[in-house]
């Protein structure tokens, strides 16, 4: 019996169905290296992608495809044609006659939940607007298992805090784990009240400078420019954070540097050739944690 039959969001899971997750894409490791399986021979899984996406998109396809499964990716032709009429709902309806599974993003929120409602079939959310990504949640996590710990880490948050729903999804299931996080970002980019009055466990508002010294990870994103609603708000803030090997001089020596990528001129690319650097790995976790989750909806 699969531990959930849709994955909405990151809430949908409790502590002990993370780590299953988790202890379950370790196996599957070798298998997104390369070795050879054919667990989902005869599945189809259907990519609807109603925004852009390389790592989500490519990864679920490799993940499928290693697993001896086959992918239906929807064209931004389609993509086009269904936004010129048909609803999401009815979309869902029929490549839920076609498919094993669908993974969804779209720009609005709320809209993975919508999809659910109507597939015959488990549906994934990829990334619904500002809301959730409970599949890079995951890998995340799996990330800071590997490299870092996940038990009593400290933890900061910079950047898009906002709008990244990398962070939205993430910041929920760190406190599962009591972590310690800090928050760091421009003033008009804080994490909405909401959240912080939600949740539980111990969260900061800091400067980097402060806390650069205690953390375990430091997680960057990218500032979430399509989401403004007035470019001129987004010209405000552009550019104005950046980890340089500098400003890492005073980090632990174990730090790790995390971002869900894809950057654009957050991170120095100095820092790659640093051993903080982790978000090429991290995105390579991308591949054995969504066979995990593939495999716990598709079979029974
Ligand atoms: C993120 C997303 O789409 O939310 N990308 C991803 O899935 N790796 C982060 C981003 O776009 O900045």
């Amino acid at each position: 019996m699969a531990r959930f039959r849709h994955l909405i969001s990151i809430d949908d899971l409790s502590k002990d169905d993370i780590v299953y997750i988790l202890d379950k894409a370790e196996e599957f490791e070798d298998i997104a290296r390369g070795k050879k399986c054919n667990i989902l021979e005869g599945k189809i899984l259907a990519n609807l992608f109603f925004e852009p996406s390389t790592r989500t998109r490519m990864s679920f396809e490799v993940a499928m495809k290693r697993l001896g499964g086959e992918v239906l990716n929807m064209t931004a032709q389609e993509a086009s044609s269904i936004a010129k009429g048909e609803t999401l709902a009815d979309t869902i309806r029929v490549v839920s006659k076609y498919a094993d599974a669908i993974v969804i993003r779209h720009p609005l929120e709320g809209s993975a939940r919508l999809a659910a409602e109507f597939s015959e079939v488990p549906v994934i959310n990829a990334g619904d607007g500002a809301g959730q990504h409970p599949t890079q949640t995951l890998l995340d996590l799996y990330t800071i298992r590997k490299e870092s710990k996940l038990e009593g880490l400290k933890i900061a948050l910079m950047g898009d805090l906002k709008y990244s729903r990398t962070v939205h999804s993430l910041i929920k299931a760190l406190t599962l784990f009591d972590a310690k996080i800090y928050l760091i970002s421009p003033e008009s980019l804080r994490l909405p009240e909401e959240f912080l009055e939600e949740l539980e466990g111990d969260i900061e508002i800091a400067n980097l400078e402060d806390v650069i010294g205690e953390i375990d990870v430091l997680y960057v994103t990218r500032i979430q420019k399509e989401r403004f609603p007035d470019e001129e708000e987004y010209r405000k803030v552009a550019g104005s954070y950046k980890i340089t090997p500098e400003v890492l001089k005073d980090a632990k020596d174990d730090l790790i540097v995390m971002h869900p990528l894809p950057r654009v001129d957050e991170i120095d690319p100095r820092v790659d050739r640093t051993k903080h650097a982790k978000y090429f790995d991290q995105a390579f976790y991308g591949v054995p944690v969504r066979m995990a989750i593939l495999t716990e909806v598709m079979l029974d």
